[in-house]
């Protein structure tokens, strides 16, 4: 296991290994890595030969009066976590070297990013479209594989991708939940016991309506009030949004119909959880 800080020098490695003809699976993450994580950089080693995944807390992404300075940060407990999950290279550049001054090129997609988390956050999918653009620049992975949990992302990468004709595969994984239904993030470390207890609301809230679409819903205002109503029962709750949208355009629809994507973003005291699921009929 390699822990690479520059830049030249992961270009280097990411060179060697395509000249021993395997195939690069990439992982990139903002460290204090989970079981979530670990699932990405597993299935990334089934899939490719050579998995490498980068560890950095991106400041373009967050924020005025966001989490980047909090933002939970382990870089040895992370290697030993990511070299049992097969991965065999880790990229943690420093800040200064992927925004050094003077720096002035951002990615950005539109549409699909002034929805959901991009409403409630202006600025944090530029961030996100640059950071992975860059680091995607840096290790021309065959696959990069992106979790589920953070649906607007991957819709959003899949379009930038696509958009940009670049040489790179963008695979989802399933999102990957505590015993108790919880997604598992980073952020859940914030969480004083009472608010954990709490944060299930987020997941029973995505279950309950899974299963009134199960017995013959269809009425997506209807659902999203059922939803909205099932949150505010939790003191400890507070909505930033609930919603219903199709994919892979994200667009407002009155009856289900395919897929759609019900998405929330919650308030458990001050920390931010989001959560998922694809509604199928
Ligand atoms: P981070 O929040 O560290 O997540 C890294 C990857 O792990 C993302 O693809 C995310 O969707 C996935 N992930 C997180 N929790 C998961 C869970 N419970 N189940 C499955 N996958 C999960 O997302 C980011 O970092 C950043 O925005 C990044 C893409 C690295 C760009 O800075």
């Amino acid at each position: 296991m390699q822990v690479i800080n520059r830049i030249d020098q992961m270009k280097d490695l990411i060179r060697d290994i395509r000249r021993q003809g395997k195939t690069v699976g990439f992982v990139p993450t903002m460290g204090y890595l989970h079981e979530g994580h670990l699932t990405l950089m597993r299935t990334a080693k089934r899939k490719t030969d050579f998995v490498a995944a980068s560890i950095f807390v991106n400041p373009l992404q967050f924020g005025v009066g966001e989490d980047y300075e909090d933002y939970p940060r382990d870089l040895s407990r992370d290697t030993e976590l990511a070299e049992g999950a097969g991965v065999e290279a880790i990229f943690a550049p420093a800040v200064r070297d992927m925004y050094p001054p003077g720096y002035a090129t951002f990615v950005e997609v539109e549409k699909l990013t002034g929805k959901l988390c991009g409403r409630s956050r202006p600025g944090h999918f530029r961030g996100v479209t640059t950071v992975v653009t860059k680091l995607l620049n840096i290790v021309e992975p065959d696959i990069a594989f992106f979790g589920q949990k953070d649906a607007q992302q991957v819709i959003v990468l899949q379009k930038m991708a696509q958009d940009l004709n670049m040489n790179v595969e963008i695979e989802v994984v399933p999102t990957v939940r505590e015993q108790d239904g919880l997604a598992m993030s980073s952020r859940n470390t914030y969480l004083a016991p009472a608010e954990r207890e709490a944060a299930l609301v987020l997941s029973r809230s995505l279950d309950m309506a899974a299963k009134l679409v199960d017995s013959g819903e269809r009425n997506i205002p209807f659902l999203k009030s059922e939803v909205t109503e099932f949150i505010t029962g939790e003191p400890l709750a507070k909505i930033d949004y609930v919603d219903i949208l199709s994919v892979p355009d994200l667009e407002e629809r009155e009856t289900l119909e395919g897929k759609a994507l019900l998405a929330l973003a919650v308030y458990i005291g001050k920390t931010r959880l989001i959560d998922n699921v694809i509604l199928t009929v």
